[in-house]
């Protein structure tokens, strides 16, 4: 029996703001104290996670000096280098403040977009320092509610001059850093720019370096939106654009839930597993999600825990996914192995064009995926 127990190898990150959400919303209170950073990586490090990452503040809290910063720093490398735990993203909180009230890259007023930039650059300099390869841009804020208040395209015009101007800076201090935007359709905003993958990859196109941006996609944001996670990872890697991914558990139509990864949408999970595991990506399989509101300051790790080993277990299935024998008859009927045929045929399309198709034959091929999808319910439940 496989033990499903986390190992730094695996890969899996947390941020800090995840374990140290202390379970405020827009009803409530929070209901846990804050957690030390330090405590933090020490816990996730008993636990078998390789890293953490944090937002600027998650560390460093705003209005520290620079003395401040400084012994926060040393004292969370000391907690980074007794455990080996590593920090291979980092992002800004460009949300909290109340000066980001109207946006940050996206806000009308010149000056609040040229704080942000300066608070981002800043935050780039940290995430560097603690060994970064990633900064996560993830624009809660850039959005709006009285539309009349927004012009869109004026605001995607100043969004990408932000992402350009930040590639620069990254540019000049010659730091290894990509940069992967997080799409998310709203929440806190009416709607936020850049709702869905798709949207994103658009937009990186226009930008001046696009080489140096790709994506952080979210399983709660793209599934807030309706739309299949791993679609969009899958369309994400197709492009070479899959920098980071943040593993969460959403329920569709309902608030950004940022539930224990695996704790709903189990299917969805499950492919998204298979895709990331059979696809040989190498990034980090971070979560961005956050223990219930019901939960002391021990369910926190219980919800670490939960996380890493769902991923393990669910990692275990597509690899018998790809064993069983059952499954792999019932996708050879369902010709899946066939899609990775080019269309073109030796003639190119004058052979395409001049030959005879049995229109009849063809329509009346069953493709048996009802007997596939039911072996997967199986596997998945555990009866296979
Ligand atoms: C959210 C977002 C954030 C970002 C984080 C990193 O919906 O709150 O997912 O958690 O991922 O700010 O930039
Ligand atoms: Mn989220
Ligand atoms: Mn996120």
């Amino acid at each position: 029996m496989t033990e499903y127990t986390p190992r730094p190898e695996h890969h899996f990150t947390f941020g800090l703001w995840t374990v140290g959400n202390p379970g405020r919303d827009p009803f409530g209170h929070e209901v846990r104290e804050p957690l030390d950073p330090v405590e933090s990586v020490r816990r996730l490090a008993d636990l078998g996670a390789y890293g953490v990452n944090f937002h600027d503040n998650d560390l460093v809290p705003h209005g520290s000096s620079a003395a401040e910063r400084e012994s926060i720093v040393k004292r969370f490398r000391r907690a980074l280098d007794d455990t080996g735990m590593k920090v291979p993203m980092a992002t800004t909180n460009l949300f909290s403040r109340p000066v980001f009230k109207e946006g940050a890259f996206t806000a009308n007023d010149p000056a609040v977009r040229r704080f942000a930039l300066r608070k981002t650059c800043e935050s780039i300099d940290l995430g560097a320092e603690l060994g970064a390869t990633v900064y996560v841009m993830w624009g809660g804020r850039e959005g709006v509610e009285a539309d009349a208040a927004k012009d869109v395209r004026l605001a995607l015009d100043r969004y990408k001059e932000a992402v350009d101007l930040c590639c620069e800076y990254i540019r000049d201090r010659g730091y290894d850093l990509r940069v992967a935007l997080e799409p998310k359709p709203n929440e806190p905003r009416g709607d936020i720019f850049l709702p869905t993958v798709g949207h994103a990859l658009a937009f990186i196109n226009e930008l001046e370096w696009p080489d140096m941006v790709g994506l952080n996609p979210e399983f709660a944001h793209e599934t807030m939106s309706g739309l299949s996670f791993t679609h969009g990872v899958a369309q994400a890697l197709w492009h070479g654009k899959l920098f980071h991914i943040d593993l969460n558990g959403q329920r569709i139509g309902r608030y950004d839930q940022d539930f224990r990864f695996g704790s709903e949408g189990i299917r969805d999970a499950f492919y998204l597993v298979r895709l990331l595991e059979d696809s040989g990506w190498g990034g980090m399989r971070h979560f961005d999600a956050h223990p219930y509101r019901t939960e002391d300051a021990e369910g926190v790790w219980e919800f670490a825990r939960g996380c890493m080993r769902t991923y393990l277990m669910l990692a275990d299935k597509a690899r018998r996914f790809r064993e069983d024998t059952d499954i792999r008859a019932a996708l050879s009927e369902a010709q899946a192995d066939r899609l990775a045929e080019p269309t073109r045929p030796p003639g190119g399309l004058e052979e395409i064009r001049g030959a005879d198709y049995d229109e009849a034959g063809l329509a009346a091929q069953g493709y048996g995926n009802e007997r596939l999808d039911q072996l997967v319910t199986e596997l998945l439940l555990g009866t296979r």
